[in-house]
């Protein structure tokens, strides 16, 4: 079934806010708390997603330490808690559990394809279920004021791109999603690792592009495979935001300059980031954090540089010691800076 004007009409861009124009991805093991406070010190504007957290780790995990820890400087509205799950219950419940620590928003995992996530029937492999979707979405709306959007793919396996994208984009609209993040391209659940589903299904930007044109009151984000200026410049042109996952985090400092950009803002002071990220390094080793877990996310600031293989060592094997502190990140950048003026 086919969208009607009413649906569309529900839908307008209300909701949808500017901090959606240029997004970090949210990424296991990579978009944690310390990640994401480097990346605000980098694009104050831009909106960070946590990792995915299922609803039910934060049901019956230490919740937390899921949860908390996500405010910078008490005041950022602009990280988006990913939930994963399949049953419209236990995500209205983790909604609910999880108002009190102040997200700007949710978002439902329908993208990722590990094995893990397919045994629990979430993920990926939810784009074959769009009635459920929709209903999970609508639980989730029941359980906040706040918007809620669905990231996912194309389609999956040998799911139609065309019909079978348009139903559940369709369905998950008529749930009630704010916004969906479109990754553009498919899952093949069976057969590739969760690493090559990011890679070798190929890209079609343009059946996103499609799907905007057809639904254009409806907020659609892309992402995949976006790595240059050029790319975020001509993707934004035609969505409503660009959402970055390993181009983020493996050039942060690119990063902060194309959210500048995007955002008409100055560049990021380099001095003034490294400031604040060796300050926070000393509060949180004060409270009992390894500063490798905070430099590990900082590895590609220098890339392109002249030091740059310096600056990751000791931010990866000094910073390992138990006693390292900001110091660490102090001495590296000053060694850095030397560099780069025994260069020029
Ligand atoms: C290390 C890593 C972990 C990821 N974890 C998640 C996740 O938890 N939830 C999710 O929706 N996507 C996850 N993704 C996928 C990204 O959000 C993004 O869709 C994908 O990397 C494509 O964007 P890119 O080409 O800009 O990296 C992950 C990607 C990477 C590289």
């Amino acid at each position: 079934m086919q969208m009607g004007q009413g649906t569309v009409a529900r839908m307008k861009m209300t909701k949808f806010s500017p901090i959606h124009r240029l997004s970090v991805a949210p990424m296991m093991d990579w978009t944690d708390r310390h990640c994401r406070f480097f990346h605000r010190c980098l694009a104050p504007s831009s909106a960070l997603y946590t990792e995915m957290v299922t609803a039910d780790a934060i049901r019956y995990g230490q919740r937390d330490r899921l949860l908390s820890g996500h405010h910078i400087d008490n005041q950022d509205d602009g990280i988006i808690l990913q939930l994963g799950g399949s049953n419209p219950e236990a995500l209205a419940e983790a909604v609910r559990l999880a108002e009190p620590y102040q997200f700007a928003e949710y978002n439902l995992n329908v993208g990722c394809p590990s094995g893990r996530v397919q045994s629990g029937r979430f993920g990926a492999a939810l784009m074959a279920e769009p009635n459920l979707v929709a209903d999970l979405v609508a639980a989730m709306k029941s359980a906040t004021t706040k918007p809620v959007s669905v990231k996912c793919r194309l389609g999956i396996d040998d799911m139609d791109i065309e019909k079978g994208l348009d139903n559940f984009v369709d369905a998950v609209c008529r749930g009630g999603s704010d916004h969906l993040i479109i990754h553009a391209r498919k899952a093949w659940l069976k057969g590739l690792s969760p690493k090559e589903n990011r890679d070798i299904p190929p890209l079609n930007y343009d059946r996103v592009y499609q799907l905007k044109s057809r639904l254009p009151d409806i907020p659609i984000s892309i992402n995949g495979g976006i790595t240059c200026a050029d790319a975020i410049t001509s993707a934004s042109a035609v969505m409503d935001g660009v959402m970055l996952g390993r181009a983020a985090y493996q050039q942060p400092y690119q990063f902060g300059l194309w959210a500048a950009m995007i955002y008409d803002q100055l560049p990021p002071d380099s001095d003034k980031v490294i400031t604040r990220m060796a300050d926070y390094a000393d509060a949180e080793v004060a409270s009992g954090e390894r500063l490798i877990a905070i430099t590990r996310h900082m590895l590609g600031f220098a890339n392109g540089q002249k030091g740059a293989r310096r600056w990751r060592r000791m931010l990866s094997e000094e910073a390992r010691a138990p006693t390292a502190n900001g110091d660490l990140i102090r001495n590296a950048w000053d060694i850095l800076m030397t560099a780069r003026k025994d260069a020029a």
